[in-house]
């Protein structure tokens, strides 16, 4: 009955394990742990027991039932430092996620999406401009410039504000607070007992970090109150101070708002842009996939400007995202938790216990996916849709608390991967380059430089 796991030792438990994997990721820690152990296996982590069930029986076993629901488990816990009761790191149970959640999901809705379009193309354009202007002998980091784009579409479309980071030798200062920030709160949970407290200049950091992150959301608010009405967008910054609840009539605190735009600002674009970039990696390394990709691409749009109703036509890249997203789950892992004692795969587990559920490993389980580690979009084609079973394709979530903003994602993704087949030839800086992926909390293949060739100059 007892779920099976290294044999922790006595005050560390299995920290050091953890500490010392040789994994390049957690989602290759848990496959490897996996195969030693089955289904479910457990560690100690600071006196925690720490389950993990990746297996699609055992998903679905969970996902089925609704007497599990999210998790926040320990680097999401660390991250309500930044996030309070904003929608990623609420509580399930916290009225403000309810209150949040009923008041903003208008604004992710298809008609508001919608309008969201033009503002997208917006800082697409600002890439292609860029990519051309260097010119073929430029190596670009891709991971970098998708983050830029990313980060300038989230804050124009939900906020009207532009971070111009396109005009700007360095990333804005949001990113590297963040990208700090979330190394830290991850890393957190893996110290030895006792240690953080001693770690005085990250501890400070930290602080300082989240503060920055703060203020940039506080100065976004500010400037919007000082608008005349006339002139104040109908955006979800909008919507948070001055929507009501439909349920309970009520408005979000200046101190949610604050929440909820530092999360927005995070959970906005860091996932998006690890998404971009596996795309173009795949891209570029799956020929036959590129030249389907860029057909559809030339039958639907030729030279034109893209405009939303294109965006329908382009099912195939579509399901290049969908699969990219199978193999390289950018948000890579989320925790359940039943509010009952109950079962998981036989094994007793306790009202409240957290088990993580590793997407790569949901994603590459072989008894649902045939040649699990082959890219194939035609796994998303229309017409097998049906074949993929539910929960076996997981990375925007589950349930009640699964990602608001995957529409969002889906069709910026959509038009920025459309615009660089239209309008470029890419190649890799380096032939022989091998990808590895960079995790801070969120995945992203690290130093993935490529050079871009202009098929088509822009409109
Ligand atoms: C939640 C993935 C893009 C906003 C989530 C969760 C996942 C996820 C897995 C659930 C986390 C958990 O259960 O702990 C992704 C991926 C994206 C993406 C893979 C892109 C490819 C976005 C975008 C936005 C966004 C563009 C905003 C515009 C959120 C928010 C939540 C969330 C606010 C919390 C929802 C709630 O609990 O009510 N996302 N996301 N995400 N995502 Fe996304």
């Amino acid at each position: 009955q007892n779920i099976p796991g290294p044999k922790p030792l006595p005050l560390l438990g299995n920290l050091l394990e953890l500490i010392r994997a040789p994994h390049e990721t957690s989602g290759d820690f848990a496959e490897d742990y996996h195969r030693r152990y089955g289904g479910v296996f457990s560690l100690d982590v600071g006196g925690k027991r720490m389950i993990f069930a990746s297996h699609h029986a055992l998903v679905t076993e969970m996902c089925s039932d609704p007497l599990w629901s999210k998790a926040v488990h320990d680097p999401l816990e660390q991250l309500r430092d930044l996030g309070g009761d904003g929608l990623f790191t609420a509580y399930d149970d916290e009225p403000n996620w309810g209150r949040a959640h009923r008041l903003l999901m208008p604004a992710f809705g298809t008609a508001a999406i919608r309008d969201y379009f033009p503002q997208m193309l917006d800082i697409a354009e600002q890439m292609m401009l860029r990519w051309e202007r260097f010119g073929p002998d430029h190596d670009i980091d891709v991971a970098e410039d998708m983050t830029r784009l990313t980060l300038d579409t989230i804050a124009l479309c939900a906020f009207d504000v532009r971070f111009n980071s396109f005009y700007s030798e360095q990333p804005h200062p949001f990113v590297g607070a963040m990208v700090r920030a979330l190394v830290e709160a991850g890393a957190r949970g893996e110290r030895l007992p006792g240690v953080q407290p001693l770690l005085v200049g990250t501890n400070r950091q930290y602080r300082a970090d989240i503060t920055l992150m703060h203020r940039i959301a506080d100065d976004i608010v500010t400037a919007r109150i000082a608008k005349p009405p006339a002139e104040r967008p109908d955006d979800l910054l909008e919507r948070m101070l001055t929507a009501s609840d439909p349920l309970t009539g009520e408005r979000l605190s200046e101190q949610n708002i604050r929440y909820q735009l530092a999360t927005f600002l995070i959970a906005g674009h860091e996932t998006t842009s690890g998404l971009l970039s596996f795309a173009v990696h795949r891209l570029l390394t799956q020929p036959t996939v590129l030249a389907r990709a860029r057909l559809c691409v030339d039958q639907v749009l030729g030279d034109r400007t893209p405009a939303f109703e294109d965006l329908a036509k382009l099912g195939f890249l579509g399901q290049i995202l969908r699969e990219t997203l199978r193999l390289h789950p950018t948000a890579p892992a989320f925790a359940l938790t039943p509010s009952e004692p109950t079962t998981l795969g036989g094994h007793p587990v306790a009202a409240g216990e957290h088990v993580l559920v590793m997407l790569p490993v949901l994603h590459r389980d072989p008894a649902v996916w045939t040649d699990p580690d082959t890219f194939d979009p035609d796994r998303f084609a229309p017409e097998r849709m049906g074949e993929i079973p539910e929960y076996a394709w997981m990375p925007f979530g589950h349930g009640a608390r699964a990602c608001i903003g995957r529409p969002f994602a889906l069709q910026e993704a959509t038009l920025v991967l459309a615009m660089i087949l239209q309008r470029f030839d890419l190649s890799l800086a380096d032939p022989g380059y091998r990808m590895t992926v960079s995790e801070t909390l969120t995945l992203k293949p690290k130093d993935l430089l490529i050079r871009t060739a202009t098929r088509r100059p822009a409109a």
